[in-house]
């Protein structure tokens, strides 16, 4: 398998220059390949860099994330679900927010020309998955960075232990990657657990209730076993006590948080949280990193 995942961005400073061009402020034009509905209020957008050698040549960390840009209507951060063991299509998984999401929703179709920043931010630390077990622990739209973990490891099978995935969504339409999950689920390369608030009387075949009440069935070595999680505040409220009851260490843990970001590489300001820009020095923080940032996490 031919990839290289790139280093870990060095945080004392905004990067000079990105992977997609000298200046960091300028998007590089890519593609839109395919065009897929995932729930009612989320699509998965592929695209291709318009230049061939970036397009071979693209390498992310899983949990890294890029700015996508519609000329005249804004630009916005984007994480990435697909993995870099398989580059050349970057898929975003986009949910109807406001101005930029609502034209892509609306106004874009497969052959238009976007243009993307990145990669940006850390990325998860998976040098140190490696021969450990990894918990992903998924709320709602927290499964799309998710889901590019997920691939990595699974393409990497081999250099890690368990993988376990546990996801919760609101309700069986809203489960992303459904097909896909519960068919990796039957194939047994993961333990994937997902689970709903409510079925409402429709089929489903996962759980009911709330994703925390699966972590009650999962076994765990917790010094073997790194944690992973990704959701919306709430959920980070339920999750982290009950890693830590559970006997984790908090630099076992580590989370994916969003911002609100406008440059991505640490020049405006708008991501900052205490000393931190969550743009720079994050998405992804350890807990033990996040904890003395309560604002960080629950906002
Ligand atoms: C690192 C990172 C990764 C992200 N990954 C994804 C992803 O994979 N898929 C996805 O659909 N979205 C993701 N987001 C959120 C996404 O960037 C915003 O939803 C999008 O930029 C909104 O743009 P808009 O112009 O459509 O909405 P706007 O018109 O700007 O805003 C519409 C509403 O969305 C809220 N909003 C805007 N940005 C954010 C944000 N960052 N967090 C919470 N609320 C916000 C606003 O407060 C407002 O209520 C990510 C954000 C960050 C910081
Ligand atoms: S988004 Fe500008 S500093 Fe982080």
């Amino acid at each position: 398998m031919k990839f290289q995942l790139p280093q870990p961005l060095k945080v004392r400073g905004a990067p000079r220059e990105l992977a997609t061009g000298a200046n960091p402020y300028q998007p590089a034009p890519a593609r839109v390949m395919r065009i897929q509905d995932l729930t009612p209020d989320v699509r998965l957008f592929e695209l291709r860099f318009s230049d061939g050698s970036l397009a071979r040549t693209f390498a992310w960390r899983p949990g890294q994330f890029v700015e996508l840009s519609v000329l005249g209507v804004g630009e916005g951060p984007f994480s990435l679900p697909s993995s870099p063991t398989r580059p050349g299509i970057l898929q975003l998984g986009i949910r109807r927010a406001g101005t930029l999401t609502n034209y892509l929703f609306d106004h874009i179709s497969e052959g238009d020309e976007l243009g993307i920043r990145g990669p940006l931010g850390n990325g998860f630390p998976v040098e140190r998955f490696s021969n450990h077990d990894v918990l992903m622990i998924a709320g709602g739209l927290g499964m799309v960075p998710l889901r590019g973990l997920l691939h990595y490891l699974l393409d990497l099978r081999s250099s890690v232990g368990r993988i376990i995935l546990l996801y919760g969504s609101r309700s069986p339409e809203q489960v992303l990657f459904r097909d896909e999950l519960e068919s990796l689920a039957r194939r047994g390369d993961a333990e994937i657990v997902l689970s709903v608030d409510s079925a409402g009387g429709r089929i489903w075949n996962g759980r009911e209730g709330v994703v925390t009440e699966l972590l009650d069935d999962v076994e765990l070595d917790v010094d073997r076993t790194y944690a992973v999680a990704c959701g919306p505040p709430v959920f980070y409220e339920f999750v982290l006590e009950k890693l830590v009851d559970a006997g984790f260490g908090k630099n076992r843990i580590f989370l994916s948080l969003e911002r609100r970001m406008e440059c991505g590489v640490g020049k405006c300001g708008h991501c900052a949280v205490g000393y931190t820009f969550t743009c720079l020095h994050g998405p992804v923080f350890s807990y033990w990193d996040a904890i003395n940032l309560p604002e960080l996490i629950y906002t």
